[in-house]
């Protein structure tokens, strides 16, 4: 049975990276034969979140953003990560079987230190919880976006180290990316890495004249559009190529590259960009307000979530505490 399971941070707003890189995933996945667990990791969240009140609205509006996006909570199970508590105790014990040097190695760790975060010791080690969620639902694909992969990777490490003590307990999760390279790695509105804890993201619903300013901070060069150009080094063009489709792409590609009088220039391509971000999303955003509305269903979504989740959770929790010994076998 192939298990399907992947955990977004309710940290800032979702952005245009998020859905790329792992949204868009879970949710054509979940026509897949198998079953789908997907979760907000409000756990996780907390090594970045100081704000009660702004976490809980958070939490609400990833799950909303899901739900309006595709996800179907019949057919894929959507929970929130703090209503399993029995992660944690799967994470002291993965943490005893776990190198210091595995950790110390983690780009994550590293990037958030250099961007400001706070070097918590939860922080440090937000690989271990992670490989917990992952072990936790007996998951075997993880559908998530490049920046990940290390931390999945770690999961199976961490799944090996606990069953070369203890015999068979944990199953070993594989990798699912997107199979476009472009998808894996949105780049931000200043070409790093898209991120929430970078200030170069795209809120997925943003609009109107916020949406045309954003778009208007991604950076361009003096050179005119008669001027041919390689369309892989434009930024905006980068961006086209995740919403326009294929015929429409070509032709925008074949102008820059000819360049001379129908060349479009970087004020048209941002203008196009507009459009097609606002169309793409224009019937999710239209769910995402009546969900909006209805606060008692989300609630009962996610209940019915956590109990699905919570029962897997368990009879994991307790077959690893017989093998280490800490009840009997
Ligand atoms: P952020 O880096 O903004 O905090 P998260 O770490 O919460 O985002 O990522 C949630 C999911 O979105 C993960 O599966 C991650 O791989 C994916 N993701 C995040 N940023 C990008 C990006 N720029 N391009 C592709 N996928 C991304
Ligand atoms: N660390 C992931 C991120 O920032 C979120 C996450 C937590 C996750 N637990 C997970 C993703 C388990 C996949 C599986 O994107």
């Amino acid at each position: 049975m192939t298990t399907y399971l992947s955990g977004i941070q309710p940290s800032g707003l979702l952005h245009i990276g998020n859905y790329f890189g792992a949204i868009r995933q879970h949710i054509d996945g979940q026509s897949r034969e198998g079953e789908h667990f997907y979760f907000i990791a409000d756990y996780h969240a907390l090594t970045t979140s100081k704000d009660p009140a702004l976490l809980r609205e958070r939490v609400r509006e990833t799950t909303v953003s899901y739900l309006a996006l595709g996800l179907d909570p019949e057919r894929a199970t959507l929970f929130r990560q703090s209503d399993v508590p029995e992660v944690t105790e799967l994470t002291w014990l993965l943490a005893t079987v776990t190198g210091m040097g595995l950790l110390e190695r983690a780009h994550s760790y590293k990037d958030k230190v250099a961007h400001g975060v706070r070097a918590s010791v939860g922080l440090f080690t937000y690989p271990i919880l992670m490989a917990a969620d992952i072990l936790a639902y007996d998951s075997t694909r993880v559908p998530v976006g490049k920046d990940q992969v290390q931390h999945v990777e770690m999961a199976q490490d961490m799944a090996g180290h606990f069953n070369a003590a203890y015999g068979d307990v944990f199953v070993r999760p594989e990798c699912l990316l997107p199979s476009n390279d472009k998808e894996a790695r949105v780049p931000g509105l200043d070409g790093e890495k898209m991120s929430k804890s970078y200030g170069n993201d795209l809120w997925i619903f943003e609009t109107g004249k916020k949406l045309k300013k954003a778009i208007g901070r991604i950076p361009t060069d003096s050179r005119p559009p008669e001027e041919p150009k390689d369309p892989s080094e434009i930024l905006a063009f980068q961006f086209l190529e995740l919403f326009l489709g294929s015929t429409e792409l070509s032709d925008w590609r074949a102008r820059i590259e000819a360049g001379g009088e129908g060349a479009p220039g970087y004020g048209h391509m941002k203008m196009r960009l507009v459009e097609a971000i606002e169309e793409t999303f224009a019937p999710a955003r239209k769910r995402r307000e009546e969900l909006l509305a209805d606060p008692a269903e989300l609630d009962r979504i996610l209940e019915r979530g956590a109990q699905r989740a919570r029962e897997r959770a368990v009879a994991t929790r307790d077959r690893a505490l017989a093998a280490c010994g800490l009840r009997e076998g």
